[in-house]
């Protein structure tokens, strides 16, 4: 199959990219590398030794997008592209509302000319906002949500399951993720936040890698095991292994289905910083600060319905994906700008 693959060049993206191309399918990557890096494409060949079709350009660009999809016309898209940080959506939110729709809408339009009508679209636990208790079912959501980026994600679940019950020809997937971390095993492709990062997984392992002095745990007296966040933190592989299992659900069906993809298990701030520091051999230090605004005490998936109707379940464990986030982080203390270093420097996975 020939899969068009929007932000593909960003973190889950270009891990899907590799997944898909491991597998035989035709890779079109486009990008308008607001938020990652060429070098990431080339890392993706580097992996696979395929080189997977890229053109640099906004989505929003809607001429240049018909253009592409003139070119190579693919069989289904995986939506990826799209502005993620929820501060940034909150300063502004004007921006990340025109952005995250205006983007979809030519990418919909778009697939309607070249009658395209497979998708899936990443979308976000977030849409579950969190006035419900924890492992959250597909049927939870999506509900208003605390912050402009989730609620984008809401509009988009719903403007898509408009477009599919109007035209039955269409099929979409709505994957909500929980938290992804880790990294492919070569340690050539991985998460690079630009900035201080927000997330806990990179801000640990710049900690660990001496970039930034300690971790600060935001609060430890939530009603949990060890009074620190539970989340649901998912290898980025077994994400895009979900991503490969709704294509065929696509192949197969028409409509529209949301699915978690998650591991079902909760893992504290806690024990996530004591499973990098077994993976990297090194003491994070770590304070206990304060609550962050709009923090949940819990939330992870049920993952029955992606198990039963994909066939996908996530295979690895926290300590595969702080072992991968780690060799990722060491080999690349500057992300994909440390480009100079060989390619195949890397530790075995
Ligand atoms: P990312 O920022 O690494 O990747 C997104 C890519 O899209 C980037 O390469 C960026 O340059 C590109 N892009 C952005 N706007 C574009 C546009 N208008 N035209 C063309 N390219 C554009 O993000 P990610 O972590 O890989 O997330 C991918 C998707 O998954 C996003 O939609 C995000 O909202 C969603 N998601 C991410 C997480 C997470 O924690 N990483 C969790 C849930 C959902
Ligand atoms: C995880 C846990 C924090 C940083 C966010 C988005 C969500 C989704 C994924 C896109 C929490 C704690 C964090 C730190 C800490 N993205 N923490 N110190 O908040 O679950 O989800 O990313 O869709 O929409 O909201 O992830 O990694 O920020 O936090 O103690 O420096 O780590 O309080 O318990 P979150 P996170």
């Amino acid at each position: 199959m020939r899969i068009l693959i929007t932000g593909g060049a960003g973190y889950i993206g270009s891990h899907t990219a590799v997944t898909l191309l491991d597998r035989g399918d035709e890779v079109v990557i486009v990008d308008n590398l607001s938020n990652s890096s060429a070098e990431a494409i080339r890392r993706i060949t580097a992996i696979t030794g395929r080189e997977p079709l890229f053109r640099q350009l906004d989505l929003r660009d809607e001429h240049l997008l018909d253009e592409e999809f003139a070119a190579n016309r693919p069989d289904a898209v995986i939506h990826f592209a799209g502005l993620k940080a929820v501060g940034e959506s909150v300063a502004q939110p004007l921006r990340y509302y025109a952005h995250n729709l205006d983007a979809t809408f030519a990418l919909l339009r778009t697939m309607e000319a070249h009658d395209v009508r497979r998708l899936v679209f990443s979308s976000s636990a977030t849409v579950y906002g969190g006035g419900q208790v924890a492992p959250y079912t597909e049927d939870d959501g999506p509900i208003v949500s605390t912050n402009p980026y989730g609620q984008s994600k809401a509009m988009l679940e719903r403007i898509l399951s408009d477009v599919a019950e109007a035209d039955p020809r269409w099929s979409i997937a709505l994957l909500r993720y929980f938290n992804p971390i880790g990294a492919h095993p070569s340690g050539l492709i991985g998460e690079d936040p630009n900035g201080i990062p927000n997330n806990l997984a990179p801000y640990i392992t710049q900690v660990a890698v001496g970039r930034l002095d300690e971790v600060t745990v935001y609060g430890d007296d939530y009603d949990t095991a060890d009074g620190t966040g539970e989340r649901d933190y998912i290898h980025v592989d077994d994400l895009a292994a979900g991503h490969v299992a709704a294509l065929s659900w696509l192949a197969d069906n028409t409509g529209v289905r949301a699915w978690n993809l998650g591991t079902g298990v909760p893992t504290s701030v806690l024990e996530l910083i004591a499973a990098f520091e077994a993976a990297s051999g090194t003491e994070i230090p770590y304070r206990v600060g304060g609550r962050r605004a709009g923090d949940l005490a819990s939330a992870w998936a049920d993952v029955s319905r992606a198990r039963k109707e994909l066939g996908w379940e996530a295979r690895r464990t926290v300590s595969d994906m702080a072992r991968h986030s780690w060799n990722w982080q060491r080999n690349n203390p500057d992300g994909f700008a440390t480009a100079a270093r060989p390619l195949t420097d890397g530790d075995a996975p």
